[in-house]
C-alpha cells in the first residue's frame, strides 16, 4: 500500500508501507539531518507527529531509551525508527535550520558512516607541556619553534610506537586516542605505556639537550581516561579530519589539567587503571572534583611530583 506523509511546510511524500519516515524524507530530497546515521542513537531526526500517530509502528527500544533520558512528549518520534503503516500521516521536523541544511548538503555525498561517525570504546590521552611559557619568555622565537618541534616529535614517536593516533594539537599540548583497532584493555595499556615512555624521554631530553644547551627543564602533564566516544569524519574542523568526541574526552582533558592541582605528572582515572593487567606503581589515589562532573572522581597518580614546573622561571 502506498501512503502519503505530509512533512509540514516542506513536501508531501509518497511512502511505501514499512518505509521509515527518515528514509522517505531523504529519498524525497528533504535535508533531514541524521547525525548517527539512522541508528536510533541521537535525536537529530526527531519529528512531531501532528496527525496519524496510529499509522506509525510502535516505539522501538531505542526510542524508549531516548525518551526516558530526554523526556520527549508522546507525539515526538525518531524518524529513523518510525515506519509508516497507514495513510495520512502529517509530521513536522523539529531540528531544521540553515546550518543543518549546510552540513547536510556538504556531507551527504560522502559515505554515511564517515560523515556521521561510529561509537567505540577508546583510551583518551591528553598531554601538555607544563612550563613552556617561561621558556617562550626567555628565548628567541626560532629557538622556541625548534624546541617545540623536538618536543612534539618526542611525544608523537611514543604515541605512534604504541599505536596511538594524534587527533588534535593546540598550543603546547596535544590530544591522542588509543584503540582505533584494538580492544579497550589493550588500548589502555598502550596509552599508559606511551605516557610512561614520554615521561622517561622528557627526562633524557632534559639531561642531554635542554639543560646543556638551553638551561631549562621541561615537565609534562598527562591525563588518561577511557569510555565510549564517537569517532569519524563528522564534519568538524577546516580539514574535515578524523574527530573523536564525547563526554569521556572532556574528562580526560580535565584529568590532564588536574595534574597541576595534585602535583603529579600522570593522572589516570580509576576506571582506566582497573583495566590494566600490570598496573604501574601508583604514588597515591585521589578524589577529584572535576568541572561539569557531579560526583567526585577517583584517580590514580602514576607519574612523579613536579620538580620545576611549579617554580618560577628557570632559564635565561
Ligand atoms: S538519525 Fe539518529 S536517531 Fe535517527
Amino acid at each position: 500500500m502506498a501512503c502519503h506523509v505530509d512533512f509540514k511546510g516542506e513536501q508531501l511524500v509518497l511512502v511505501a508501507e514499512g518505509q521509515t519516515l527518515l528514509d522517505a524524507s531523504l529519498k524525497a530530497g528533504i535535508p533531514h539531518y541524521h547525525a548517527c546515521g539512522g541508528k536510533g542513537k541521537c535525536t537529530t531526526c526527531r519529528v512531531r507527529v501532528l496527525t496519524g500517530q496510529e499509522h506509525l509502528t510502535p516505539e522501538t527500544h531505542a526510542e524508549k531509551t531516548i525518551r526516558a533520558v530526554r523526556h520527549f512528549p508522546g507525539n515526538v518520534r525518531l524518524a529513523c525508527q518510525a515506519q509508516v503503516i497507514g495513510p495520512d500521516v502529517q509530521v513536522q521536523r523539529l531540528i531544521k535550520d540553515d546550518a543543518d541544511r549546510f552540513i547536510f548538503l556538504n556531507g551527504e555525498q560522502e559515505n554515511i558512516t564517515e560523515v556521521t561517525g561510529e561509537r567505540r570504546k577508546m583510551a583518551l590521552f591528553f598531554i601538555d607541556i607544563r612550563n613552556f611559557t617561561p621558556f617562550i619568555e626567555a628565548h628567541l622565537p626560532f629557538d622556541v619553534i625548534h624546541i617545540m618541534r623536538r618536543m612534539f616529535s618526542l611525544t608523537r614517536n611514543a604515541i605512534e610506537q604504541y599505536d596511538g593516533r594524534i587527533i588534535d594539537t593546540a598550543g603546547d599540548g596535544l590530544y591522542a586516542v588509543f584503540g582505533m583497532e584494538t580492544k579497550i584493555r589493550k588500548a589502555t595499556e598502550s596509552a599508559v605505556l606511551a605516557g610512561l615512555k614520554i615521561l622517561e624521554d622528557v627526562k633524557i631530553f632534559n639531561n642531554t639537550y635542554m639543560r646543556p644547551y638551553f638551561n631549562h627543564n621541561f615537565e609534562v602533564g598527562i591525563g588518561v581516561h577511557v569510555g565510549k566516544v564517537i569517532y569519524g569524519n563528522v564534519g568538524i574542523g577546516l580539514n574535515n579530519n578524523l574527530t573523536v568526541m564525547g563526554y569521556p574526552v572532556n574528562i580526560a582533558a580535565r584529568l590532564q589539567a588536574a595534574t597541576k592541582e595534585v602535583n603529579n605528572s600522570f593522572v589516570i582515572s580509576q576506571r582506566a587503571y582497573s583495566l590494566l593487567k600490570n598496573p604501574p606503581y601508583s604514588l597515591d589515589s585521589a578524589m577529584l572534583s572535576l568541572k561539569g562532573v557531579r560526583t567526585e572522581f577517583e584517580v590514580q597518580l602514576i607519574g612523579k611530583p613536579y620538580q620545576y614546573a611549579n617554580s618560577a622561571a628557570q632559564s635565561k
